[in-house]
């Protein structure tokens, strides 16, 4: 099963791309968090990205095509894999798919989740992490037991740097202009299925599930 999850800044695409990866058993690959553990790392990498992130804008396509494209050569994609942030424009789409191409593969369907515009500011502005296991909490829909303490492995839960109002802006407006153009790419060759993101975490998910279990093909709108 080779996925893709398309969808704006704070749609909730790492909360369900944790569970998709464990349900299915393929590997979670997320563009936004190589970037993020490569910054932690302090590589080169990391510097780069880091300057293009906080001010929300995309990384540059031939260092974001080589990173997914190297990652997606490892031996755990042989099984399939979910990619939650890649591609966010057209030309990384193309990418992707001459990549695929070339291995006579092609992408099993694009899962598209929409939600709000209002709510999207409120989940990000509301968003902390856990800087070490990278687990994500919402300070009033999912938050940890201990308040800022990370359930899983204790630390203390941080913001990310792009997570403030004016990147949050930045980021919203560059979905509009460069990554929505993917929703009618990708409609052109019956691959994506619209999924409604107001609802639930566990709802969300449960119909991710059956969109891709191919159970029902479910077109909001
Ligand atoms: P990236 O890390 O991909 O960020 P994003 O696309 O802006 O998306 P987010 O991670 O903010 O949101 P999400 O959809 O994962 O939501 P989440 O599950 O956390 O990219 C960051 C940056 O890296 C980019 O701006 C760019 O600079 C660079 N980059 C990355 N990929 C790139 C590429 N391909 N090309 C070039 N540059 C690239 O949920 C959000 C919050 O809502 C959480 O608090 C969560 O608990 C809560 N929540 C989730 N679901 C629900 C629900 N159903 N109900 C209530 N609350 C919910
Ligand atoms: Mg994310
Ligand atoms: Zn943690």
């Amino acid at each position: 099963m080779r996925v893709v999850l398309l969808g704006p800044p704070g749609a909730g695409k790492g909360t369900q791309a944790l569970k998709i990866a464990k349900e299915f058993d393929i590997p979670h690959i997320s563009t936004g968090d190589i970037f993020r553990q490569n910054l932690r790392d302090n590589t080169e990498l990391g510097k780069l990205a880091k300057e293009y992130m906080d001010k929300g804008l995309l990384v540059p396509d031939e260092v974001t095509n080589r990173i997914v494209e190297d990652r997606l050569e490892k031996e755990d994609c042989k099984k399939g894999f979910l990619l939650d942030g890649y591609p966010r424009n057209i030309p990384q789409a193309e990418e992707l798919d001459k990549f695929l191409e070339e291995r006579g593969h092609s992408l099993t369907a694009v899962i598209n989740i929409q939600v709000e515009r209002e709510a999207l500011i409120d989940r990000i502005t509301g968003r902390r992490v856990c800087p070490v296991c990278g687990a994500t909490y919402h300070i009033k829909t999912s938050p940890p037991k201990v308040d800022n303490v990370c359930d899983k492995c204790g630390s203390e839960l941080i913001q990310r740097s792009d997570d403030k109002l004016e990147s949050v802006v930045k980021r919203l407006e560059v979905y509009e202009k460069e990554t929505k153009p993917l929703i009618d790419y990708y409609t052109k060759k019956g691959i994506l299925v619209n999924i409604d993101g107001n609802k639930s975490i566990d709802e969300v998910f449960e119909d991710i599930k059956k969109a891709l279990l191919g159970d029902r093909r479910n077109d909001i709108h």
